[in-house]
């Protein structure tokens, strides 16, 4: 992989953007042609899900100057939203100076669920859960050859007991399986279907719910990137007040759930174009964020920001990234294997730091925004454009009805018509 540095890259057409991308990820245009049109032939999407009509496409733009764990990478990125691919962009190239992006990840272990019922001692059958945890941990290892060959299998059993509830006592078995470059739903659901029997064996209840969870929170990813406090001044702000108002925000969402939700949100923008490009079930993703982010007992926020001892600005952020790089669309999608192969990804741990690194540089570009000029300055430019391409400009009428409305203050599909008609006399 070349450098993601590509300076003068909105520049370019559509096109042209492709080609530099693949030529910089030491590919040829053809390896990412899916994405010209959306990928998904009709034929291939009747296989995925029922009642096929057609297909849905997103933009997909590319997050351009991430360095992550010292290795640059082209970020492909399926969002609807203006202002999320540039924000994010600029904000990885403001880390660079210090590294880039840091990130890790735990064992990609999932947590299966088992609800056992109608057990007249609860701890005895937990007690006896436990005694036969070897014998239930071989049995469920089994059940995946290839996942145990590529070193992934069950790890752990835990059992959880719930004495008083609306249908009274039950216990929750957790099978802990790792699920190495899966996303993992499939193995563990059939795991914990397969184990059911031998449960009840054991412990004479009745085994109801066999599902995975989605807090994923032995899955967790963590990622870490410093701005140098000379990097954040811009116009009339100095980088002592951007760094210091950044961290006022991120106080703010830390005590108020209020504000940790919409933070959340600014982090899920860059977290999801992600995970949708990659054909990841970005639904798993955003329960366990917003489940992970609650873990206290009070939904707080998912990233951190405060100063190292030169004043610089260090962010942090640390959440379940339940992504694989194999299985389901994954693989079937190919606009989402072109994106795959754009990030050169070889495990799903890999793919997960980067995922988290754009979450990071995505709140980033929205604290820096809202604690200076405020969204609406970037946002309206590309909303403008939006209201004038629905208005029915092209080319460069595009540009020349938004500068219009944006000098008007006047952002509005009638003024754009109104506009068009007139340039066009
Ligand atoms: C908008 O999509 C996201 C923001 O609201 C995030 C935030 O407020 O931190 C700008």
């Amino acid at each position: 992989m070349g450098t993601s540095r590509l300076s003068g890259f909105y520049k370019l057409n559509a096109d042209e953007r492709l080609s530099q991308a693949a030529e910089n990820a030491n590919l040829t245009p053809d390896d990412l042609a899916a994405w010209k049109t959306g990928g998904l032939e009709l034929d291939a999407a009747e296989h995925m899900i029922e009642n096929v009509v057609g297909v849905h496409s997103l933009p997909l733009g590319i997050g351009l100057n991430f360095l992550v764990n010292g290795r640059d990478v082209l970020v492909p990125m399926a969002i609807e939203e203006p202002s999320v691919v540039a924000g994010a962009s600029f904000m990885a190239k403001l880390a660079r100076s210090s590294g880039g992006f840091q990130a890790t990840s735990s064992s990609p272990e999932m947590i299966g669920q088992m609800q056992v019922l109608d057990l007249p001692n609860l701890q005895e059958a937990s007690l006896k859960l436990y005694e036969h945890k070897a014998e239930l941990l071989a049995s469920a290892d089994s059940i995946d050859p290839v996942l145990k060959k590529f070193g992934g299998g069950a790890r752990d059993l835990e059992v959880h007991i719930f004495e008083d509830s609306a249908i009274g006592g039950f216990i929750v078995i957790h099978l802990i399986y790792d699920v190495r470059d899966a996303m993992g739903a499939n193995a563990v659901n059939t795991a914990c279907e397969r184990l059911a029997p031998q449960v009840e064996a054991i412990t004479g209840g009745r085994v109801h719910l066999r599902i995975l969870s989605n807090l994923a929170d032995r899955r967790i990813t963590r990622a870490r990137c410093t701005i140098p406090i000379q990097d954040l001044a811009f116009d009339q702000y100095t980088g002592e007040s951007v760094r210091d108002g950044i961290i006022a925000a991120y106080v703010f969402a830390a005590v108020d759930p209020y504000r940790a939700a919409t933070q959340n949100k600014g982090i899920m923008n860059g977290v999801d174009a992600v995970v949708i490009a990659t054909g990841n079930d970005w639904r798993a993703i955003e329960a366990g964020a917003h489940a992970y982010a609650s873990r206290s007992g009070r939904y707080t926020s998912l990233s951190t920001w405060g100063k190292n001892a030169n004043g610089d600005l260090v962010g942090t952020l640390e959440m379940p990234m339940a992504v694989g790089i194999i299985g389901g669309a994954t693989r079937v999608h190919p606009a989402a294997r072109a994106a795959l192969k754009l990030m050169g990804v070889k495990t799903a741990s890999e793919l997960a730091e980067i995922i988290v690194s754009v979450g990071l540089a995505q709140n980033l570009a929205a604290l820096r925004a809202l604690a200076t000029e405020g969204i609406q300055r970037g946002h309206m430019t590309l909303h403008a454009r939006q209201v004038a391409v629905a208005a029915g400009a092209r080319g460069d009428m595009i540009e020349k009805i938004s500068a219009r409305m944006i000098a008007e203050k006047t952002i509005r599909i009638d003024r754009a018509e109104s506009l068009l008609k007139e340039l066009m006399k």
